[in-house]
């Protein structure tokens, strides 16, 4: 059986609970304000975003209806084609909508990139993007992001929804794993 102290894996913490869930109700209170009035459908980019989901949306003092969409890249090795397949579509017709995409990380951009292409052209009101994280130096398209938590380095991080090999994500802090992870 692993041990339960997962957190042990990690050679650096880059943010504790607090520091995110800080971060997060600070990007809930300018949606807030920026959404005043109007409708708001916050849409989760299944897997990794289900925790930034949850406290985003649980800090929101306001309406909120929630969807998930999961997609993937054609294949292993392919993603910085910038291909992707719907792997599970909204539910919900986003026409007329004001839809605000929620996701954990953004890397080369091309996932997102491509997500906000495919909804804009279902004629929402609006198309935003919320992002706890970002990676400046791997973007490989600009993709205009409305809310970032904070910009991080070209490196590796695990915890609060991403994973390593689909473990970590259950980590309540956001960090770089220790070498012998990999080995
Ligand atoms: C992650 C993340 C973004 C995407 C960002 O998802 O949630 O959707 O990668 O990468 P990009 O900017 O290089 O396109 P991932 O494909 O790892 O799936 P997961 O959420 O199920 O872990």
């Amino acid at each position: 059986m692993d041990s339960p102290q997962v957190e042990n894996d990690l050679v650096r913490v880059l943010f504790t609970e607090d520091q995110i869930l800080a971060k997060v109700g600070e990007m809930a209170a300018r949606i807030d304000a920026d959404y005043a009035g109007k409708d708001l459908l916050m849409v989760g980019v299944l897997r990794g975003a289900v925790m930034v989901m949850a406290d985003l949306s649980r800090a929101l003092d306001r309406h909120v209806e929630m969807d998930w969409m999961a997609v993937s890249s054609y294949g292993s090795g392919t993603k910085s084609s910038g291909v992707v397949r719907i792997l599970k579509d909204l539910d919900t017709d986003i026409s007329g909508r004001h839809v605000l995409v929620v996701d954990e990380i953004i890397d080369t951009g091309l996932t997102l990139g491509w997500l906000i292409s495919n909804l804009s052209s279902r004629k929402p009101a609006s198309v935003e993007i919320a992002t706890l994280l970002r990676k400046p130096d791997a973007a490989q398209m600009t993709v205009p992001v409305k809310y970032v938590g904070w910009e991080i380095p070209n490196e590796f991080v695990v915890g609060y929804g991403l994973d390593y090999k689909e473990r970590y994500r259950n980590l309540r802090a956001i960090g770089t794993l220790a070498p012998r992870v990999y080995s």
